[in-house]
């Protein structure tokens, strides 16, 4: 069948590739450690669990939620964000509930930027950025490169000499783990609202960060609320990513497009979903989140001085990051080949190549592996 030049634009998706070549090596019978793809192997914790059963017996969940979800999970959200980063948010006006961050970030835009607009695009990045927000929407994505010389954050000069309508931003990054500062991120909202440009931020590994960082919300900058839109994730920090559920925050006007945009298209996150969604948001006391919680984010730093130490004595050049449970590292030849090399010695990890051409000469590696099997994966990969 004829598909759309939209459609015949965009190259496979990194992930959906990567997963062909998985299933054929399991086909063949062959055992794999997988770093590819960041999908949590700690489990959903019990309390959030069994609030999603609760929540299926109470009357009148089984019916449509809205696509601006429950009121009662907008006030657990609200809740949330004045405890976790001192911001307060009106539950009616400034939250929208959503079935997973990424259909968020994949819709914001349409309510507010014409076909053939720009939008800044960071290289490294998500691929949904440039795919399926920017080219799967009629925009044109300008492709800001990002340098490990500068901590995978945009340049002033390049943000202020370049023309874009709208901006995605991620920290804790992904895939590079880098972090950002809000004295970082006040330069680049004023630069942004200068220009008059929307910032999609995205803020997905908020809470997986090491090393006493806390990440911050844009929402903390003094001018964010002019242009700003931020987006969280329950998939990561809950161990929730089958749930769908996530949620936007920000301008009630870029809240308001956002809300117009998904009652075309969804009918919002089951309200059983929803229930344990704000169960999980509610166990944060005061800001700190619970044990169970504090014993992943654990898990995930000691795997990652496990495979970083290792990977080290192997002679490659690592460095720990200080959020998300990706290991970003420079390897000494194109990206897919080393990966493929390591695949026949049955180790998954992603090409940085999945990621924007930035990535050319680095893999990531994604901490959802027990420590035996990082142990064992190390014994097969070579030597630098
Ligand atoms: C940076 C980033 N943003 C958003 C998402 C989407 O998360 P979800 O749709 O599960 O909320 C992911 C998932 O991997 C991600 O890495």
């Amino acid at each position: 069948m004829k598909t759309s030049t939209r459609l015949n634009s965009l190259p496979p998706y990194p992930f959906a590739k990567l997963e062909n070549l998985i299933s054929k090596k399991r086909q063949e019978g062959i055992d794999l450690i997988s770093f590819g793809i960041g999908d949590p192997d700690l489990t959903t914790p019990d309390f959030i669990n069994q609030s999603l059963v609760e929540g299926l017996s109470i009357s009148g969940n089984h019916n449509y939620s809205s696509s601006a979800g429950e009121k009662s999970f907008r006030d657990s959200i609200s809740l949330w964000f004045e405890k976790r980063f001192n911001v307060s948010l009106n539950p009616d006006e400034e939250i929208c509930a959503l079935i997973g961050s990424k259909e968020g970030l994949a819709h914001i835009f349409r309510a507010f930027l014409n076909s053939g607009d720009t939008i800044a695009v960071p290289n490294p990045g998500y691929p949904l950025y440039e795919h399926g927000g920017t080219m799967l929407n009629d925009f044109k994505p300008l492709i800001l490169d990002l340098s490990e010389e500068s901590n995978y954050i945009p340049q002033t000069t390049q943000l202020q000499e370049s023309d874009f309508s709208g901006i995605y931003l991620n920290y804790p990054n992904n895939p590079t783990g880098s972090v950002i500062q809000t004295s970082e991120l006040n330069n680049i909202v004023n630069i942004c609202n200068e220009k008059n440009s929307i910032i999609v931020y995205d803020n997905a590994y908020s809470e997986i960060t090491y090393g006493g960082y806390k990440a911050p919300s844009i929402l903390q900058c003094d001018n964010a609320h002019q242009n700003s839109i931020e987006f969280h994730s329950l998939s990561k920090t809950f161990n929730m990513t089958g749930y769908r559920i996530g949620f936007a925050v920000g301008n009630k006007n870029l809240i308001d497009g956002l809300k117009k945009i998904k009652n075309q298209i969804d009918s919002g996150s089951p309200k059983f979903i929803q229930h344990a969604a704000s169960t999980a948001l509610d166990s944060y006391n005061n800001g700190i989140p619970p044990k169970e919680i504090l014993d992943n984010i654990k898990t995930y730093e000691n795997r990652m001085s496990l495979l970083s130490d290792g990977l080290s004595k192997l002679g490659y050049e690592v460095k720990i990051p200080s959020g998300t449970f990706y290991l970003w590292m420079k390897v000494n030849e194109n990206c897919e080949s080393f990966a493929m090399k390591l695949l026949d010695n049955g180790i998954v990890v992603t090409p940085g190549s999945g990621f924007g051409n930035a990535g050319d000469n680095y893999v990531r590696f994604s901490l959802t592996v027990t420590e035996s099997d990082i142990s064992k994966a190390l014994e097969k990969i070579p030597s630098c």
